[in-house]
């Protein structure tokens, strides 16, 4: 599950259900369907668990904070994960995607966004050689523009976030 909008915490409609369905969706379904999982895997020896975070896991986000904190939830959860079985034989990798086209990104101009198929195929190639990726080399790209063109002090400041609307908003399909 993700955003709609950017806004503030305290801006969003029906922000109390907006919390319950996040969290559940993003953070509780994970850690409940690995703990259904994983102990066939660990009895296998053998396992992959692939677990969507997002880009907009690499730093805390303003405007989606709830968002942006459950998708860093997902990210450490994997990676700490992996790292406890991977002796067992078990891959657990976290997927930092940035706009792919799917239901949830509806409002954005298609040119902007990369075709789920392309997407899943590339980040399909990374199994087993990192517990970590952003899924493809253009997503790869934003994420270091991110790390080394928006310094922290800017994408914290109260113009970083004017930049994040205007640029979200540059890539959203014109309402007629
Ligand atoms: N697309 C992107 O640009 C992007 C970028 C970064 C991360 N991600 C992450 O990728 C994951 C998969 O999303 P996707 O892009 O592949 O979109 P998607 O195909 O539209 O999948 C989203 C899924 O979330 C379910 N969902 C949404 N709101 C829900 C709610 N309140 N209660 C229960 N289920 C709900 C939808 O169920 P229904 O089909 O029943 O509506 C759908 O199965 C998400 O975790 C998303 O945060 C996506």
């Amino acid at each position: 599950m993700a955003y709609v909008y950017q806004m503030p915490f305290l801006s969003k409609l029906n922000i109390d259900k907006y919390i319950r369905d996040i969290l559940n969706c993003n953070i509780l379904s994970t850690v409940k369907m690995t703990w259904i999982i994983l102990p066939q895997m660990v009895a296998r020896k053998k396992g992959i668990i692939i677990n969507i975070s997002s880009l907009s896991a690499m730093r805390p986000f303003p405007l989606i904070a709830v968002y942006s904190s459950t998708k860093a939830s997902v990210d450490f959860f994997s990676q700490a994960l992996d790292a406890e079985y991977s002796s067992h034989g078990i891959i657990v990798q976290s997927v930092l995607p940035s706009f792919v086209k799917s239901g949830l990104t509806t409002i954005f101009c298609d040119s902007f966004l990369t075709r789920a198929e392309a997407y899943a195929r590339s980040a399909l190639n990374t199994v087993g050689l990192t517990r970590k990726t952003t899924g493809c080399l253009s997503h790869s790209i934003q994420g270091c523009a991110l790390k080394w063109f928006l310094p922290e002090w800017l994408h914290f400041s109260p113009a970083g976030m004017a930049l994040q609307l205007f640029l979200t908003n540059l890539f959203m399909k014109k309402q007629k």
